[in-house]
């Protein structure tokens, strides 16, 4: 960890010119989303003086309140993404449909699935908040991406990574080769190589869930989570219990310091009975990102990678973080979980 003075341009074109068909559009397309990152990452940053904060009075597909911020990271996306010539197809969690690349501009060989804003209960009261990523090939025939492109199991990404607009914005990814994480240097607006190679520990000391939920839950996540509040052989105390609520924030720290975050089904809240989280846009690029790390994530009882999607918004339990801890509550809830 530190200042290693690498940029992530020169690190990624780095790591890509080891691949003798690479052609750069992988590279191109990260360049365009690190842009457009930067440019939420400066609006986030001063989100209580511009005019940025609260909601735009509309819902999005999940009937939830679309932030103006979350309509601000959207747009942006877009924009920086549409003309680049890498992408041929786009799905965003606050779109109902596929997004096509306009007419006028060339079409590319990548898909960009994208979470322009988690965290959105945070917005408006400056705790940490993230976007998300997840990139695919396309596989369908013809110029323009279709469904078809977008509805691919986590195990076949690309690349998959989020910013975290934190006490610093960071930007974490991985290509299959690894996971790294990049420091945005506000002064020079780069993103630093300051965390190579992150491994997760292979057991954690934290777990985080939403507790207010516990009586929704299976008893298989019930038992478990009265299991880590005992004390742990291996540490001598209980599990802490952290939980900020944006899910970037709360894998990043689990990421980096040992942990285990749970979004399971919520069986007896008819709004929730997958959960609460989406498998494009977010359960999906988390794993591809803790898998590549040492880590795992599971929906109680297949691996998150493994699932094929069969719509754009489709929910799934989450628990994903270090292995042991997945492996554990995987073996609570077999017995006693009706997924
Ligand atoms: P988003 O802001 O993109 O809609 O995501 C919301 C999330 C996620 O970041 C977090 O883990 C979860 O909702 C928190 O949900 P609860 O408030 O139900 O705990
Ligand atoms: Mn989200
Ligand atoms: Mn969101």
């Amino acid at each position: 960890m530190g200042n290693t003075g690498m940029t992530a341009q020169r690190h990624i074109i780095g790591q890509e010119r080891k691949y003798s068909q690479a052609t750069g559009s992988l590279t191109g397309l990260l360049m365009d989303l690190i842009y457009a990152s930067k440019v939420i990452s400066r609006e986030v940053n001063k989100a209580g003086i511009a005019d940025v904060l609260g909601i735009t009075g509309t819902k999005n597909i999940h009937g939830e309140e679309v932030k103006k911020l979350d309509e601000y990271a959207n747009d942006r996306l877009f924009q920086a993404m549409d003309h680049g010539g890498h992408l041929c197809i786009m799905a965003s969690e606050e779109q109902d449909e596929i997004i096509p690349i306009p007419d006028e501009f060339p079409k590319g060989k990548y898909v960009l699935l994208f979470d322009p804003l988690d965290g959105s209960s945070n917005i408006d009261v400056n705790v940490s908040i993230g976007t998300i990523f997840s990139i695919h090939r396309k596989k369908s025939d013809g110029e323009n991406g279709k469904l078809e492109d977008c509805l691919q199991k986590g195990r076949d990404q690309v690349a998959a990574g989020y910013i975290i607009y934190g006490s610093s914005t960071m930007l974490v990814f991985t290509t299959g080769q690894g996971v790294n994480g990049y420091t945005l240097d506000p002064s020079v607006g780069e993103f630093i190589l300051s965390h190579e190679d992150i491994k997760t520990p292979s057991k954690g000391i934290m777990y985080s869930i939403n507790e207010g939920n516990a009586n929704f839950w299976d008893e298989g996540t019930k038992k478990y989570i009265r299991y880590l509040k005992e004390k742990d052989t291996a540490s001598g105390r209980p599990y802490s219990l952290r939980y900020i609520g944006s899910l970037v924030a709360d894998f990043h720290r689990n990421l980096l310091q040992g942990g285990i975050f749970l979004y399971p089904a919520d069986f007896k809240d008819p709004m929730k009975p997958k959960g609460k989280l989406r498998l494009l846009y977010e359960a999906s690029p988390l794993a591809f990102i803790v898998e590549q790390a040492g880590g795992i994530a599971t929906d109680g009882k297949n691996n998150i990678l493994d699932i094929q999607p069969a719509e754009l918004h489709q929910k799934v339990p989450l628990i994903i973080g270090c292995k042991k801890d997945v492996l554990k509550y995987q073996e609570f809830v077999a017995n006693d979980s009706p997924i």
